[in-house]
């Protein structure tokens, strides 16, 4: 997969790319991340890619020829062209796996007061990480890109994700135990060291299913 990241702060993602699981992708090549810095392809005399609001209001708001241009150039017919913004669909586990299919994707990362609403046009679908306000779609990108980077396949064992909370059932993931066995008076369950899969299996469906109706009573709904 091909992702390509409209963003005016490209020194931000340099730690978060180069570290861990999204490394090993780039590496292996399952994956080739660019990041855009869209102030290069601003024509304004002075480099600006922002403006006052029309109507008046605070702040700025990001102009659309320099995001317009970037985007034309990179766009091809398997693009998949994503808007950052608090007003999108809200993201969630099923739709990194739909996008984790995708050939190419182009994130476009806003800043400031927001953008233009012209530039909405632009978007095939557009994503909101939560609801509250970033500073700038740079973190919610990288949200994105971790999150469908390792769906890849040959990125992590497949394994590994489908038993991953909101992948089973939409169930959280069941409580997992390491090494000593006690810790500060604290005992790790004796069905994980009984070695009976068929008694394990079944003791973590049930913690998987009584973790959910805890914490999250809504996922259970669906
Ligand atoms: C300060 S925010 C602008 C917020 C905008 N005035 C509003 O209320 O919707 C600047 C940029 O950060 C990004 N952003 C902020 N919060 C986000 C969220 N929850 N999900 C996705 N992107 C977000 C968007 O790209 C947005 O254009």
């Amino acid at each position: 997969m091909k992702i390509d990241i409209l963003s005016l702060f490209p020194d931000m993602f340099k730690g978060v790319f180069s570290e861990s699981i999204i490394k090993r992708a780039i590496d292996n090549k399952l994956v080739e991340i660019n990041i855009h810095n869209f102030r290069d392809y601003t024509k304004d005399p002075h480099n600006k890619v922002d403006d006052t609001p029309y109507g008046g209001g605070c702040g700025m708001v990001l102009t659309p020829q320099p995001i317009f241009d970037c985007v034309e150039k990179l766009k091809t017919k398997d693009s998949k062209v994503i808007l950052l913004t608090p007003s999108g669909r809200p993201y969630k586990q099923k739709l990194a796996y739909s996008l984790s299919h995708e050939k190419h994707l182009i994130i476009i990362c806003g800043h400031y007061e927001g953008f233009d609403e012209r530039i909405r046009t632009l978007a095939d679908i557009e994503i909101s990480i939560g609801d509250y306000i970033l500073t700038g779609g740079e973190i919610a990108s990288m949200v994105l890109v971790d999150s469908i980077t390792r769906l890849i396949p040959g990125v992590i064992k497949e394994q590994s994700h489908l038993e991953d909370s909101f992948n089973n059932n939409f169930l959280l993931d069941y409580p997992t135990y390491t090494k000593p066995r006690v810790y500060k008076g604290m005992e790790v369950p004796e069905v994980l060291l009984s070695g009976d899969h068929k008694k394990i299996e079944e003791y973590r469906k049930n913690e998987s299913i009584k973790k959910t109706k805890e914490l999250r009573p809504d996922l259970l709904e669906k």
